[in-house]
């Protein structure tokens, strides 16, 4: 659907039935009781218990976790690929980007204790032990976990890299419990379009549960971007390519070649020169301080003048994370790392996108077009038809990315542009 890879964007799975009527694999097992489990592989193991089910005091303290739903789990099995992990670990960007921040960090991960929030291969638990970690809290609920201790025990970190298999949801509700406060909370959490799998949520929860007063999170932010765009040879490839097939007149295809090339957002790459003005910030989150209720739905209004006459063919939305120490975190130093442009009061808000006063030139890994590709690439809302745009010609209009209430990790996405005084509204689905 997504690309040109097939894959349903991050559920890299083979098994394309829905959820409920495929098989069902990522359960553990255990139940809290003060103990610690561990199975043969020495993996520490939890359990997708109901919570409701449990005996346990704690509980009473602790917000209930959000049950695991069969979307869920599908979505753990998926992680159990070895697929969506290579093309994660391939992804030099993503992944050298990481290595850089954790060391260039190491003052605050040396001797300290860390939680890998969905560590998949275990690769930036890892990372965090070469750094120097005492202790290394790594989790998946995936059953991915299993190879993830496999290769934490290969690599003579056993004693260093606890691997627990389970949501991090619902680890201070077991036997496999973390019962010490963590110094530094590492996790790769990005989807799609930044919000698409809504991993976020299982930081947050990380964050007020085991992080300590002044620790580190990395990232410590995140923003998501939006650019109107052209792209004329992506037109003519899906949809023009019909006028004409073998001198053929096929443009009876015309209406479904739309409905199938654009009707749903696309991930793909695009580059800077497809972009026709600068980009607007949908959203900028500080992960010291977001709170769950302001994942659920996301709106902005947004104003864009064009800087080029093209035919306008969609909008592209891409984000980039930054790595910093908690000492910069606007949270702590309210003055701090204005974002320009950020405010909607600008006639015309578009901004030049690394626009920000950051004195420490904090380490950025972006997915913008302009920077090397990564495998989030862009994702691109096409419109059916392309709206022709004068130079100067202002695109206006508004936009609400709220999670589907029937799996939070899909996004709606409503759109409303307006251009050369018409109006238009789409709405699509990120699945
Ligand atoms: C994007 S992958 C990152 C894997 C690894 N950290 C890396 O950088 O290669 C996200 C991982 O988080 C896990 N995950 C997502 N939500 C989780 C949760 N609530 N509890 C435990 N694991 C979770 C997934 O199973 C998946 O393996």
């Amino acid at each position: 659907m997504y690309g040109s890879s097939g894959f349903n964007n991050a559920y890299h799975q083979n098994n394309q039935q829905p959820p409920g009527e495929g098989e069902k694999r990522g359960g553990g097992r255990g139940r809290r009781g003060g103990r610690r489990s561990r199975n043969p592989h020495g993996l520490r193991v939890s359990e997708f218990q109901n919570p409701q089910n449990t005996n346990n005091d704690d509980q009473k303290e602790q917000k209930p976790p959000p049950p695991c739903t069969d979307f869920d789990k599908a979505y753990f099995h998926s992680y159990a690929h070895i697929g969506i992990h290579e093309e994660m670990i391939k992804d030099r960007v993503r992944t050298e980007t990481y290595r850089a921040a954790i060391m260039q960090h190491q003052r605050f991960i040396e001797g300290k204790v860390v939680m890998d929030v969905g560590c998949g291969t275990g690769i930036l638990s890892i990372f965090c032990a070469q750094a120097g970690a005492k202790r290394v809290y790594a989790v998946d609920a995936s059953d991915i976990a299993v190879q993830a201790n496999e290769v934490v025990k290969a690599n003579n970190l056993a004693e260093r890299v606890i691997v627990l298999h389970g949501r991090v949801e619902l680890l201070f509700l077991q036997d496999v419990e973390i019962d010490e406060e963590v110094d530094v909370i590492v996790s790769e959490w990005m989807g799609y379009m930044l919000l698409y799998e809504s991993m976020l949520g299982s930081v947050i929860t990380a964050r007020d549960r085991w992080l300590k007063r002044g620790g580190l999170i990395l990232p410590c932010n995140a923003t998501l971007y939006m650019a109107p765009i052209t792209h004329p040879v992506r037109y003519q490839d899906s949809i023009e390519f019909w006028r004409n097939v073998y001198g053929i007149d096929m443009s009876a295809m015309l209406q479904l070649a739309k409905q199938c090339a654009f009707e749903e957002p696309c991930v793909e790459t695009i580059t800077g020169e497809n972009v026709m003005t600068w980009p607007h910030v949908v959203k900028h989150l500080d992960c010291y301080t977001v709170q769950l209720h302001e994942l659920e739905s996301v709106s902005t209004t947004y104003k864009f003048q064009s800087m080029m006459r093209a035919p306008l063919h969609g909008f592209g939305f891409w984000f980039d994370v930054e790595f910093s120490g908690p000492e910069n975190s606007p949270a702590n130093n309210p003055t701090q790392f204005p974002i320009i442009g950020i405010s909607s009061n600008n006639p015309v808000d578009g901004i030049p996108r690394k626009k920000r006063s950051n004195p420490n030139e904090a380490l950025v890994l972006s997915t913008a077009p302009e920077d090397p590709p990564t495998h989030w690439q862009q994702t691109m809302i096409y419109f059916f038809d392309p709206i022709e745009v004068e130079q100067d010609q202002i695109i206006e209009g508004s936009l609400t990315l709220s999670q589907s209430k029937e799996n939070r990790r899909f996004m709606n996405i409503h759109l409303k542009y307006t251009s050369g005084g018409r109006s238009y509204v789409k709405e699509s689905v990120l699945n």
